[in-house]
């Protein structure tokens, strides 16, 4: 098996020392397997524009579209940063790939970890235990409210000035008025929706019964897009007759995800309800520091935490690497799927168990998690665990 082409893009703030996580975990990996990932660091963000008048250097993303077999991203975003016209400087790297290499599905596991203590203070009971949180956020990633900025984006990234939004009146406002369009395509819901079902097949089903099924969470009592949206999810969902449907309201569902998030296995939704209730549903997983992501297309991925730069730890060794490792994970899964390699497969398998494990045995955590530990302390001792579990698969296996 050759190299994986790996483009790194540490970005901003605390992503840099979360990817040096993610590096410690692909060296072990390349010294114990057959795997080796073909590097290439890319500096980029808002406080790299600050410094050069540039989000990133000048072919960039030529460089993740046709040199990359998977993208890894840390976190865009810092104070202050912003292009002239307001929007977020980096936006190009992060929303300009997801628009200009059309990864149409930001999938975000939400599942919690044994032994992980999540920070809801609650006087009564223990309401989420690992027995039901456990589902699976498909979140529609190229359209919706997010169309305008994520096409400016991938203009930019392609070394296009856009064009300003044009004017627009309503009736029964007066004065000045900011507006953002929200279009929500057939066959963007289809591919969504469609992938899944595909997962809702490969999964356990929903911790409560231990069936598969598919959610479609929209506002279809209120907009025209989610009206599509919902219609298209029923058309897809008839070529999956052996998945549970299921559709609810953006707004319960927020209230029946917290209250029984064990009901949920796969849920599709679009681009903004799927950002917010994402950071939500983090909270019942332990935090951000937990929560991992993959951004899926056809012929292109991009993994990364959800969380963001977070700029008050940066540089202070706090944050919680996990969400980077777990994406790290999702990562090697997806090219061990795409490019038929059970090596990967199994690596991705075993991170998986480094991290379950790690998180069972709750010495070495960091302060969201109720530890103490640093970053570093905490990418090392996974690491450690992972590098134990390859070694005792390679005695077994000769
Ligand atoms: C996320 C982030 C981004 C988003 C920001 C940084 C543009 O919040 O990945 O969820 O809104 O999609
Ligand atoms: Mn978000």
């Amino acid at each position: 098996m050759s190299a994986y082409r790996l483009t790194i893009l540490p970005g901003d703030g605390t992503g840099p020392e979360v990817i040096e996580e993610a590096e410690k975990l692909l060296n072990c990996i390349e010294n114990h397997t057959e795997l080796a990932f073909d590097r290439t660091v890319i500096p980029c963000g808002g406080q790299y524009w600050l410094k050069t008048g540039e989000e990133w250097p000048a072919g960039s993303f030529e460089h993740c579209r046709d040199n990359s077999d998977a993208i890894l991203l840390g976190a865009i975003g810092w104070p202050g940063a912003n292009l002239p016209n307001g929007d977020l400087a980096g936006g190009q790297v992060i929303l300009g790939l997801r628009s200009g290499l059309n990864l149409y599905a930001n999938v975000r596991p939400i599942k919690l970890y044994a032994g992980v203590k999540h920070k809801i203070h609650d006087n009564f009971t223990q309401v989420w235990s690992p027995r039901n949180v456990d589902l699976l956020v498909l979140r529609e990633n190229t359209e919706g409210l997010y169309h305008s900025l994520l096409r400016r984006s991938a203009l930019r990234a392609q070394g296009i000035e856009p064009e300003d939004v044009e004017e627009m009146k309503f009736e029964g406002i007066e004065g000045e008025v900011a507006w953002d369009a929200r279009p929500i395509s057939v066959n963007g819901s289809k591919k969504l929706i469609r992938l899944g079902f595909e997962y809702a097949k490969r999964r356990n089903g929903s911790p409560s019964t231990g069936e598969s099924s598919v959610t479609c969470v929209d506002k279809s009592n209120v907009t025209r897009g989610c009206q599509l949206f919902r219609r298209v999810f029923n058309e897809v969902g008839e070529e999956y007759p052996e998945i549970g449907k299921d559709a609810a309201y953006i707004d319960a569902f927020t209230m029946w995800l917290v209250r029984n998030p064990e009901w949920f296995d796969v849920v599709v939704t679009s681009n903004m309800f799927g950002d917010i209730v994402t950071d939500l549903g983090s909270v019942l997983q332990g935090g951000m520091g937990m929560a991992a992501s993959a951004n899926i297309g056809d012929n292109h991925a991009l993994f990364e935490p959800v969380h963001g730069s977070s700029p008050k730890y940066a540089g202070k060794s706090k944050v919680n690497p996990i969400a980077t490792i777990n994406s790290v994970q999702m990562m090697i899964e997806w090219l061990g799927m795409r490019h038929n390699d059970n090596e990967a497969i199994q690596v991705s398998q075993l991170i998986e168990k480094a991290v379950s494990d790690h998180l069972q045995d709750g010495s070495i955590l960091t302060y969201d998690l109720g530890g103490t530990a640093s970053t570093s302390e905490v990418g090392s001792s996974i690491v450690d665990r992972l590098s134990e579990l390859l070694q005792s698969q390679k005695a077994h296996s000769v």
